[in-house]
């Protein structure tokens, strides 16, 4: 079957709201570490991919959802020793005090759970995200979004603009959530919940200082609210020198969302939070979900927990994340459209700019992610402007595939695709 084809079934099947990631058809067959194939055997650098966290098809995982499935699948509501493993695994790598888990199955319901117990535990209904956040698709959590919902603004819900630079002490961020809680409360919505997401990559990768967390969260909880950490894209190791984003921000978070890389492609999400805080919410509510937890995604969670600690891939996206770095910044030296290199381990931006300035170009960006597709490297778009180039690697990404990137990158540039039209 043709790829023009395919586009012909999708279109029909799917609809024509799903749109396709490059500017032309992309069909991957087959996928080996950092490694993607297409249909015509074709070999591609995945240095977008997060979601195949210890990289595609790892047998290690592999083996263990087949093992699992193979004897048996289940739920929560059963004893089983696979979820009770997988749980204490992860409890053990977070701080005390955050020790109970809940499963569910996406990201999108790690969030919205979390509202729900925020609300039960404060007695508040507000909550606050930055002014670009995505934290899922669920009716509450997409009222987050305000930035690109096509509804008005929801009365419980305010925005508060991202870190601000020169902000030594960490009043102006701050003085954000000041204006968010008092906009809430003249709607009579006091705060329940503020929504981080700790890698902050569609607020351009900028994460605030210690000070500016310590006097956010102080402030959000004076108003009686909690701190949510979403760290459905900082998680595991991401961001090389800290297991969890929220470490590298400072202040210790009340609830804890994780998803996308926790089962290497299997659907898995999790809320961690105090015990007090899901007692409270099991006092006048309760909560089952069907898939969430079940042993066969367990038995996934734990073998991505073996391989990163036996492959050393958190120390790997330190290093190898810290000379990616250093190559992108040389790149930014020698092409005038490149500014700063953003972020962190393996999540990194790089700023597609016009030449003459600082003014964000987009659509330069958006050209020279498609080149370098073509040329058999893949990345992504994120940051407020959607300039900035978005590197996110499976962790087994090596120092070759560093230079392969950096490589590729140049010569799109040298090319003229970071050009303006
Ligand atoms: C920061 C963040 N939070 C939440 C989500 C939602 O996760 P899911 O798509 O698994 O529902 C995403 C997905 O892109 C995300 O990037």
């Amino acid at each position: 079957m043709t790829d023009a084809s395919l586009v012909e079934r999708r279109l029909r099947a799917l609809g024509p709201g799903l749109r396709q990631f490059y500017d032309f058809p992309f069909h991957p067959v087959r996928g080996e570490g950092v490694r993607l194939y297409d249909a015509e055997g074709l070999e591609y650098l995945d240095a977008y991919n997060n979601v195949p966290h210890v990289g595609h098809g790892h047998p290690h995982v592999v083996a263990a959802i087949a093992r699992q499935a193979a004897r048996l699948n289940g739920n929560t509501r059963y004893l089983d020793e696979t979820i009770l493993d997988y749980a204490e695994r992860l409890l053990a790598s977070l701080p005390r005090g955050l020790d109970t888990a809940v499963f569910v199955c996406t990201g999108s319901e790690a969030n919205d759970l979390a509202l729900r117990l925020a609300r039960a535990f404060t007695g508040g209904s507000g909550a606050t995200a930055s002014t670009t956040a995505y934290h899922g698709n669920t009716v509450a959590i997409s009222a987050l979004d305000v930035s690109r919902s096509p509804d008005p603004p929801q009365p419980w819900v305010a925005t508060v603009p991202p870190p601000p630079e020169g902000d030594p002490d960490g009043t102006a961020y701050e003085r954000g959530f000041e204006q968010a809680i008092a906009a809430l409360a003249g709607r009579g919505h006091r705060l329940a919940a503020a929504y981080f997401d700790t890698t902050f990559a569609n607020e351009g990768l900028d994460k605030p200082t210690p000070a500016q967390m310590e006097r956010a969260v102080g402030r959000i909880h004076g108003a009686g609210g909690l701190y949510v950490a979403d760290e459905i894209q900082a998680g595991l190791g991401r961001m090389g020198d800290a297991m969890w984003g929220f470490q590298r921000l400072g202040a210790t978070p009340d609830l804890v969302t994780m998803g996308k890389p926790m089962g290497n492609g299997h659907p898995i999400g999790i809320l961690v939070t105090r015990r007090e805080i899901l007692e409270a919410f099991h006092k006048r509510d309760r909560y089952f979900n069907t898939f969430g937890g079940n042993p066969v995604s367990c038995a996934a969670g734990i073998a991505v927990l073996e391989v990163m600690e036996r492959e050393r891939l958190q120390a790997n996206a330190a290093c190898v994340g810290a000379y990616l770095t250093a190559r992108l910044d040389e790149i930014s030296r020698q092409h005038g459209e490149i500014g700063r290199i953003l972020g962190a381990g393996f999540f990194q931006g790089v700023e597609v700019r016009r030449p003459s300035g600082e003014e964000p170009a987009p659509d330069a960006a958006r050209r020279v992610m498609n080149e370098m597709a073509r040329r058999g490297v893949l990345v992504g778009l994120t940051g407020p402007a959607r300039n900035l180039l978005k590197i996110r690697p499976p962790m087994v990404f090596a120092r070759a595939d560093a230079d392969r990137l950096a490589e590729t990158l140049d010569a799109v540039l040298a090319d003229g695709f970071g050009q303006p039209n």
